[in-house]
């Protein structure tokens, strides 16, 4: 590879999600789920970063880091504490976070859905009762008329696929339920959300002659499967299919595709993303397993490539793959919504982000549209069932005192985002 121009349109920046960092809410379903001891190293979301006493001191980090661009989520248990009831003070401080951001030329994109739930929403049933969809589409349509001034560009929600298997078929997100076809229905109904939302939120920006373009999408957890034995590749397709393909197509075009289609929808075809936002970490090797508790599989890594904290395989050559086969697939714009490792010494942080993106630049070369790189994340957070203990942060944060201290990959990072291309100095010493 000769080149690693990113180009002077492409922007670089970083993502958080407000239970990660925000701390002090009781009032969500993660909250609950660390009181009920669900965490690995029985941390809680009610720390975090205190983000949310914290958005000056952030923004400045954000200042810090050069980046042009931040993706954020909003947490609906604050906006609407009770069914019905929006708190006129959780929109006035995200009003004021997110004019902090454009006051220092920082374009925000607005996470409306990240994990979380409010305690009341799963009370009431949560995503399991269809009816309750128009709930959090009354949240949105008011979060939309009381923010879409100052944001054009919105993602419904996070990894719809993670949110589904992990809360409602392996059990180890809230609502901690391992039901299959309650799973497949929550599945089906998050994408017509998203479709009704996508309409609801160009609708309102219309109206409203809200400035600037409007841009809807959802943010995907997409994995390369890849099977080595004849059944692991069989078994591949199927996992893939599973995991990656039916939010795919379905936050796309709006399909519901088997098994996902049920009775009284009226599919209309049609394109419901202005942009495809992917998150991507790692690839798996598939395995048939004769286990059905794990759904038949197994996700075995490669002993040759190096891993994250977590384990996780480090392959940065997915990001491409899977940006020139969907881009191929959908011709839409292509927002690396996350990226990043678990990496508590920094030692391949810098690495890892160089070689994703010298991929990036690969795919930017050959004429695929990969307008943006969100960078996971900007300070060690609230890791879900990790806790405190995953540490991807660009930032070190000392979860006891609340300090943050820049990583050495702060700035490498920082460097890039400034001059929007790898250094021949970065090249030299990172790739590959
Ligand atoms: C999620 C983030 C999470 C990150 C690292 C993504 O699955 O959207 O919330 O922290 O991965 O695990």
């Amino acid at each position: 590879m000769d080149t690693f121009k990113l180009g002077e349109n492409f922007m670089l920046g970083t993502a958080t999600a407000s239970t990660q960092i925000e701390g002090g809410d009781t009032n969500n379903t993660w909250y609950k789920w660390c009181q009920e001891g669900h965490i690995s190293d029985s941390s809680s979301c009610f720390t975090a970063c205190d983000h949310w006493n914290r958005v000056k001191e952030d923004t400045e980090l954000l200042k810090d880091l050069n980046v042009q661009i931040h993706r954020m989520s909003l947490e609906w248990s604050r906006i609407e504490p009770e069914p019905g009831k929006f708190s006129a003070y959780a929109i006035s401080h995200y009003r004021d976070e997110i004019k902090q951001l454009l006051a220092n030329n920082i374009q925000p994109l607005v996470t409306l859905h990240h994990f979380s739930d409010p305690l009341w929403f799963q009370n009431m049933g949560g995503w399991k009762k269809p009816e309750n969809s128009e709930l959090f589409i009354g949240y949105v349509r008011h979060v939309v008329e009381n923010l879409g001034d100052l944001v054009a560009e919105w993602v419904t929600f996070n990894e719809p696929n993670v949110y589904t298997t992990f809360g409602y078929e392996l059990g180890i997100f809230p609502p901690g339920s391992r039901n299959l076809i309650e799973s497949i229905k929550v599945k089906a109904e998050i994408i017509k959300t998203h479709v009704k939302l996508y309409n609801m939120i160009h609708k309102i920006r219309l109206e409203k002659n809200f400035k600037g373009k409007t841009m809807v999408g959802a943010a995907m957890h997409l994995r390369i499967f890849e099977g080595i034995s004849r059944m692991g590749k069989i078994t591949a397709k199927i996992v893939n299919y599973a995991f990656n393909e039916l939010f795919m197509v379905g936050m796309t075009t709006g399909r519901l595709m088997f098994p996902l289609a049920g009775k009284g929808y009226r599919y209309e075809k049609g394109q419901y993303a202005d942009f495809l936002g992917i998150n991507y970490y790692t690839r798996n090797i598939v395995e048939f397993a004769l286990d059905p508790s794990n759904y038949f599989h197994q996700l075995i890594s490669d002993k040759n490539l190096k891993k994250s904290d977590l384990g996780w395989d480090i392959y940065p050559e997915g990001i491409y793959m899977l940006c020139r086969k969907y881009y191929h697939k959908y011709k839409l714009p292509i927002y690396i919504s996350e990226n990043g490792i678990s990496d508590k010494n920094d030692s391949r942080r810098a690495q890892y982000i160089v070689n994703h993106l010298a991929y990036i630049a690969k795919a930017i070369d050959e004429g695929i549209p990969v307008d943006r790189y969100y960078h996971w994340t900007l300070m060690d957070n609230f890791e879900w069932v990790e806790g405190e203990s995953a540490k991807f942060g660009l930032y070190k944060c000392n979860f006891a005192n609340q300090q943050r201290i820049p990583r050495k990959s702060a700035e490498v990072y920082a460097k890039i985002c400034k001059e929007k291309q790898l250094t021949e100095e970065m090249i030299k010493s990172f790739w590959k």
